[in-house]
């Protein structure tokens, strides 16, 4: 019996570009499925766009636009960029889609009817211009700890520390720079602390759902207790209205995992799927179907807790498999739009990067854990270029044209031990892949091509061309190559599916499937005339793909980021925190000061004696700055984007008569000047060579 699979990846906010970050997610979920429909599983991969919400209400206003125009465009972005990469979804849908509405209407009330909706006053911030209620990272103002000003709602990025909204001294909201004011309103709370929700997770957490670090978390979080989940957003807000309460809407957040089954839906009506059978609660024991979510490590919260308590409540199938991965970093560092590592998916397509380069890329660096993954863009290019175009491709490229030129397209009988040898493989690498080991299959399949390119190399089918008689040895060598050949491609496909599409055509074969490495070509088969399958990456293109993601000082358009950039761990009221403001307060007229004023900040240039790691501040640099002479030690937020090593020796510029501030590292003795716009990326003010520590900055 086939498994039947349905699977899914997180959904993208419908507000931004998918990036290489997104990626990591759905190459890992692509390489996954098509393993499994290779090896003639039934399966179902769904995604969507994930459309509801404050950031996207906001960005279609600031655009002039209707939040349905806004999600439609993005649909038509989005679904070029993933068929570009070769994602080869069953189904793309919308989370604004009358399949999603009744699922996520059904779900709750048969919530409501097991008792596990309750209502609730909440306060909150309100917008009295705006007239609407503040998300936290909607409302900024001073960190009651340091001063700091422009800071969000939850936490300050210049001390760090950690306080809500309600503690910021003079708070506006992002929105419309006004002063926000408290306002209670009734909010619906799903009640995750019911002691049946934290039976049945405790059960659920155990079974197998889970990676082994995953399911510590989740033991974690129960050892915190669980809260419960405020499930309602007030009007004015992009979603779908609560059934029996006006102006009350569903939070982002409660629609969005229950997209996953809408698309699904709309899949099943077209695929004459019994949709029921496929997503109810199975009536008896293991039926075999297994919904399988991947997910990036982030948003572990919402799918190991609220969606598995909110499905099993509802007489819904919970999911049998939760796959968390890690964060991508870019050259060792958190993708950066300053640094041009903030890279789109449709820029790597537009520039003409071959899409098959980055799948193998990731899948050589993916495994089953939450680790993070590293794209080093020197590795990437050294990396592909030796093994698929210097191993693999170099195995047909060495040989396929002697069966053309000399034997009329037609392979000899295959012979040679190697084949045996490299079939015997598949089920070890189908093990890999079955597991998430894409690492692991990749490292297994280039031992085998260093197997064959080694063959290639003691035979020399080059001097055996040269040589006077019927070119038999000739013969056997190429056909045992291009054999080779055929059976690495099989086990490339997965993570290769265009290449392995133009081997089929070159090899004249139908479509590979796991089961074919039983086979090889036979005797008398004829093959295609070889064309180059794949082409070398030039370090040029790479350098050309960051400078065209490279972002100046200029605001640039803020977008809600996807899991791959946050780094926060999900919290139960995360409440959009990920989500920027769309627009900034309008930046408040600095009243005109006289040159007197001005006169009293003493600024003078520092040379950066020591930078230093502070322990336990996320965001602080200990910084040691020389003035000439006076030594002072300031701490600095720029741990984001300095590495304390670049620092030292640089000249800056600093406030010298800064009252002294009691930090909680430490006392800091001043302040340096750094840029920043709305954008990532902080620029330390630097002054023109020959400037000295001490000198006045006036
Ligand atoms: O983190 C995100 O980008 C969300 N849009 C993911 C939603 S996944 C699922 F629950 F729909
Ligand atoms: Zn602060």
């Amino acid at each position: 019996m086939p498994r039947r699979l349905l699977v899914t990846s997180a959904l993208p906010y419908a507000n931004g570009a998918i990036h290489l970050g997104h990626l990591v997610e759905y190459v890992q979920t692509d390489i996954w499925v098509r393993f499994q429909k290779m090896r003639g599983e039934e399966v179902h991969y769904v995604c969507a766009d994930d459309t509801h919400g404050t950031p996207i209400m906001l960005r279609a206003e600031k655009e002039g636009i209707s939040p349905e125009a806004l999600i439609a465009r993005v649909y038509g972005e989005h679904t070029r960029d993933f068929a570009g990469f070769h994602v080869g979804f069953d189904n793309y849908h919308t989370t604004h889609s009358p399949e999603t509405q009744a699922l996520a209407n059904d779900i709750y009330l048969k919530l409501a009817g097991a008792g596990l909706i309750e209502v609730r006053s909440v306060e909150q911030f309100y917008d009295p211009v705006k007239a609407m209620f503040l998300p936290d990272r909607y409302i900024k103002g001073e960190c009651p700890k340091c001063g700091a000003r422009d800071q969000y709602g939850d936490s300050c990025e210049v001390c760090g520390s950690a306080y809500t909204p309600t503690d910021l001294v003079a708070p506006y909201s992002v929105v419309s720079g006004a002063k926000p004011v408290r306002k209670s309103s009734d909010h619906y709370f799903f009640r995750l602390s019911d002691a049946r929700c934290q039976a049945f997770l405790k059960r659920w957490t155990r079974s197998g759902t889970l990676q082994p670090e995953a399911a510590n978390k989740l033991d974690e979080w129960f050892h915190q207790g669980l809260a419960d989940w405020d499930i309602s957003r007030d009007a004015p807000y992009f979603g779908f209205e609560i059934p029996n309460a006006p102006g009350k809407y569903f939070y982002v957040w409660l629609d969005a995992p229950i997209g996953y089954l809408g698309a699904f839906r709309n899949l099943a009506a077209r695929r004459g799927l019994d949709f029921d059978a496929w997503v109810r609660a199975p009536a008896a024991g293991d039926d075999g179907i297994e919904m399988v979510h991947f997910i990036g490590k982030d948003i572990l919260y919402f799918h190991a807790l609220f969606w598995p308590a909110e499905l099993e409540m509802a007489g819904y199938r919970t999911p049998a498999k939760v796959f968390a991965h890690g964060f991508l970093t870019v050259n060792g560092e958190k993708m950066s739009k300053s640094r041009g590592t903030f890279i789109t998916a449709a820029s790597y397509l537009g520039l003409g990067l071959n899409p098959e380069w980055l799948r193998y890329y990731y899948a050589a660096k993916l495994g089953p854990t939450m680790e993070d993954i590293d794209l080093n863009l020197e590795d990437f290019v050294a990396r592909v270029n030796a093994d698929l175009v210097g191993k693999f491709v170099n195995i047909a490229s060495r040989t396929a044209g002697f069966i053309t030129k000399r034997f009329g397209g037609r392979l000899a009988a295959p012979r040679h031990p190697l084949l045996g040898q490299i079939q015997a493989a598949a089920p070890r690498i189908a093990s890999l892949y079955d597991e998430r080991e894409f690492g692991k299959a990749v490292r297994e399949t280039m031992r085998l091509a260093d197997l064959a390119n080694q063959y290639v190399d003691q035979e020399k089918p080059w001097d055996l061309a040269r040589q006077a008689g019927d070119g038999q040895r000739l013969h056997e060598v190429c056909t045992t190559a291009i054999n080779v050949f055929r059976l690495l491609t099989l086990y490339l496909k997965p993570v290769l599916p265009k290449l392995a599409a133009d081997v089929e055509a070159f090899l004249r074969v139908p479509p590979l499937a796991w089961s074919d490495a039983g086979a090889l070509l036979p005797e008398g088969h004829a093959i295609g005339a070889y064309r180059h399958l794949m082409t070398r990456i030039d370090p040029k293109s790479i350098d050309a793909l960051v400078a065209a993601n490279r972002e100046s000082l200029q605001p640039a358009p803020v977008t809600a980021p996807h899991s791959q950039q946050r780094h926060a761990e999900a919290k139960v009221h995360a409440e959009e925190k990920h989500a920027k403001p769309i627009a900034e307060a309008p930046a408040a007229a600095a009243p005109t000061i006289s040159i007197d004023e001005f006169g009293k900040v003493e600024l003078r240039v520092a040379r950066i004696a020591k930078a230093e790691h502070v322990e336990g501040a996320d965001k602080l640099i200990r910084l040691t700055l020389d003035l000439g002479g006076e030594t002072r030690t300031v701490f600095a937020g720029i741990k984001s984007a300095y590495d304390p090593a670049a620092l030292e020796g640089r000249l800056t510029v600093m406030v010298a008569n800064l009252a002294p501030r009691k930090m909680k590292f430490g006392v800091s003795e001043g302040m340096v000047l750094a840029a920043s716009g709305d954008g990532p990326g902080i620029f330390l003010i630097a002054p023109d060579a020959g400037a000295q520590p001490g000198m006045r900055v006036k």
